[in-house]
């Protein structure tokens, strides 16, 4: 590509989110890819809601606190981060000496956007006493109005480790709030956030499913609404749904999450059956668009020109960090 093209192509970056470069069609990017994270000393973390093929190419692929674990400890010289803006910028606050890139800034996250800072700084004045607890789908600016992080897979620990006398602001997921209030028999305030890819799935068409299917399991995210869950077998994080097919002896399972955590399912038990739960409409809407923004051909060349890097201001990092390190500090000592 010649320099122009590649400036070009740099000033766009802030407008269009990914360097938009043209990539060689006949390059096999897998084979790139491999090379490019060795001469480079990268490392790829990837959301299992990320395509198949990210996840394939991937160093690791995890939920959202095995990524934080990760990022905490990775000796890589650059992170790479297949998954969404509020990750990546996670992956930034623990390693800050590190560069961290994502191959698509516009892979934002519906749940994060629904709780703006400015807005959540008015309503936590309102409970000056309260423990701010905050879902790890936040900004990293949300995270500096937070006293401890949480993911789906340590929240019921996360909640249980703080003294009963104190009373908790929990944000910004209502559906897992509403969930964690039923599973700790905490009564926190909740703030009113959602996730766009959880609430679209349809009653109606699941029941049915599960009439055609009465053998399968039906398994959902916590972040689904409550008249979803109450007809659940079992509910977890990503992590805790893909364990759940693996352990579990039913060969069908009817999942209520982003369709991307199939790949791993079908990887781990080829014999089962998995469908995914429908959404209450006829797009593909059970799939993040956030999460999707990523693809091979921009992590190919987000690896290899090292654009976009995610940067963060140094007062956002050293407010919000504690928020994240207590949320790690909390899931070791439960051996999570
Ligand atoms: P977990 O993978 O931690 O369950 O999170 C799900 C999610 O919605 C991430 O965006
Ligand atoms: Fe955000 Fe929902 Fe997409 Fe996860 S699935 S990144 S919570 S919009």
């Amino acid at each position: 590509m010649s320099d122009t093209a590649f400036a070009l192509a740099e000033r766009d970056l802030a407008q269009k989110g990914f360097l938009d470069v043209d990539v060689d069609p006949t390059l096999d990017l897998f084979e790139e890819i491999e090379k490019l994270k060795k001469e480079k000393n990268a490392i790829i973390l990837a959301h299992y809601y990320q395509e198949a093929d990210i996840q394939d190419i991937a160093d690791y692929v995890g939920d959202s606190l095995g990524l934080s674990q990760q990022a905490a400890e990775t000796d890589a010289d650059i992170i790479v981060f297949a998954g969404v803006h509020f990750m990546a910028e996670t992956a930034k606050m623990l390693s800050p000496s590190k560069k961290v890139l994502l191959p698509d800034l516009k892979a934002g996250c519906s749940l994060a956007d629904s709780c703006p800072p400015h807005l959540f700084r008015k309503f936590k004045e309102k409970y000056p006493e309260h423990v701010v607890v905050s879902y790890i789908n936040c900004t990293a600016e949300l995270k500096t109005l937070t006293d401890i992080c949480c993911t789906s897979t340590n929240a019921k620990h996360i909640i249980d480790s703080i003294p009963e006398d104190k009373n908790i602001i929990f944000a910004p997921d209502i559906n897992l709030g509403r969930y964690l209030k039923k599973v700790t028999g905490r009564d926190m305030v909740l703030w009113n956030g959602s996730c766009m890819v959880h609430e679209i799935f349809s009653h109606e068409k699941i029941t049915k499913l599960m009439i055609r299917h009465p053998e399968a399991k039906f398994i959902a995210h916590p972040e689904c609404e409550p008249h979803l869950l109450e007809k659940a077998d079992y509910i977890g994080s990503t992590s805790g749904l893909l364990r759940y097919t693996k352990e579990n002896d039913a060969d069908t399972f009817i999942v209520a999450t982003e369709v991307g955590i199939i790949h791993q399912m079908e990887k781990a038990s080829p014999n089962k059956t998995f469908i995914p739960a429908p959404p209450n409409n006829q797009c593909a809407c059970n799939e993040c668009p956030h999460m999707k923004r990523n693809t091979l051909e921009k992590l190919y060349t987000c690896i290899k020109y090292e654009q976009p890097e995610i940067t963060l201001p140094q007062w956002v990092i050293d407010q919000g960090v504690a928020s994240i390190d207590r949320m790690l500090e909390v899931s070791a000592k439960a051996g999570l």
